[in-house]
């Protein structure tokens, strides 16, 4: 076998279209890629130098490839993985259909990469949940975890295509003076802030919230106490979250910097004299979680403040997805050669 037989549902989709890019950069040997969406309609999709042309979900013939990303909503895996499965296909799922089933391992692999074992499917977590376990695991690990409270501002690309092309409009709209008629948020996004990222759900809470809480305990395999609010803004790619945690045990900022700096996918920027702050044009394009404005908080002293910024199409996404392939990678008596 020369290289990874690899199917990407959603392959038009700003997750598949990272994905595609992942894959090229990292140079993972890929002998057979087959980009699928609702439909071929004469598409292409660009790896590397290369137009290969997109193919029909539904004329999908699973024997070609051993792996499936699936990036095409919760419908489409709802339909599509138990048939990819069926045939031998390992599946790593972005949709949420599968994340929090008892059976099915919700996946960050620097965090719980042994929660895998020989899974078939493997679900990714929703891209705000990843950048927070990577930060917080290590903490939770070192220190334990009495209370954690996440204010999130999450860009447009987050709820997709169709949310990045809304801004767009929007932007030209205002400058050419026209009006916009809104179609993907209920109120315009841009130049406002929407504290709501979804249908509202149990204790009023989004299910984007939901999924925070409820994912972040499942990975860490704990049932932490975590509250979250989550925020839509005006950023093209790029979510950052305000967390305030306290532990079980004390530590000292040193020891925390420390501890950040040395974790895996996390690169602490933070330095206050200098002004220097992550931010989401410094995470877009780029794999790692920032972490900055490392403080303790004034009253609480096991209180810890973090600002946390990642690329969710990269890190929170298609990353991710990678690095669960090559978590399992010795499926196909083929050398991981991704990093
Ligand atoms: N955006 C993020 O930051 C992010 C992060 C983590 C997870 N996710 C999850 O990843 C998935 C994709 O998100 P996205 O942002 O990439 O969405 P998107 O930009 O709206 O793209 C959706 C993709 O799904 C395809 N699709 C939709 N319905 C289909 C169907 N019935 N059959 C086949 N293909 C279909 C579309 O194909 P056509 O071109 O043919 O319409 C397109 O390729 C979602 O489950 C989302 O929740 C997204």
């Amino acid at each position: 076998m020369s290289g990874y037989r690899i199917a990407i549902v959603g392959a038009t989709g700003l997750v598949g279209q990272t994905l595609l890019e992942v894959l090229h950069e990292y140079r993972v040997p890929v002998s057979e890629l087959v980009p699928l969406a609702r439909e071929g309609q004469g598409r292409t999709v660009r790896y590397g130098d290369d137009e290969i042309p997109v193919e029909a979900l539904e004329e999908m013939d699973w024997r070609r490839v051993d792996v499936a990303f699936f990036a095409a909503g919760n419908d489409v895996s709802a339909t599509y993985v138990p048939e990819a499965v069926r045939h031998g296909v390992t599946v790593i799922d972005k949709s949420s259909r599968w994340r929090m089933d008892p059976e099915i391992p919700l996946v960050v692999p620097q965090v719980n990469r042994d929660a895998i074992k020989d899974a078939p499917l493997i679900a990714s977590p929703n891209c705000s949940t990843i950048q927070l376990v990577v930060a917080l695991a290590p903490i939770y690990r070192q220190w334990g975890l009495k209370r954690v409270i996440v204010s999130t501002y999450q860009s447009v690309s987050g709820t997709g295509r169709e949310a990045v092309v809304e801004l767009e409009e929007e932007v030209r709209a205002r400058v050419d003076g026209r009006p916009y008629e809104v179609q993907v948020y209920p109120v315009p996004i841009l130049h406002n802030v929407l504290a709501h990222c979804d249908a509202f759900g149990e204790l009023d809470y989004t299910g984007e919230e939901w999924k925070l809480m409820r994912e972040t305990a499942k990975i860490l395999a704990t049932p932490i106490r975590l509250s979250a609010t989550a925020v839509r803004v005006p950023v093209y790619v790029g979510h950052a979250e305000s967390v305030y945690l306290e532990t079980e045990r004390p530590w000292s900022l040193e020891e925390v910097r420390q501890l950040l700096a040395q974790s895996p996918a996390v690169r602490v920027v933070d330095d206050p004299r200098a002004g220097t702050v992550p931010t989401p044009l410094d995470a877009a394009g780029q794999d790692d979680v920032l972490v900055g404005r490392i403080r303790q908080d004034p009253f609480e002293p096991t209180g810890l403040h973090l600002f946390v910024v990642a690329d969710n199409l990269r890190r929170g996404a298609a990353t991710n997805a990678l690095d669960i392939m090559m978590a399992v990678s010795d499926r196909w008596e083929l050398g991981g050669q991704h990093r």
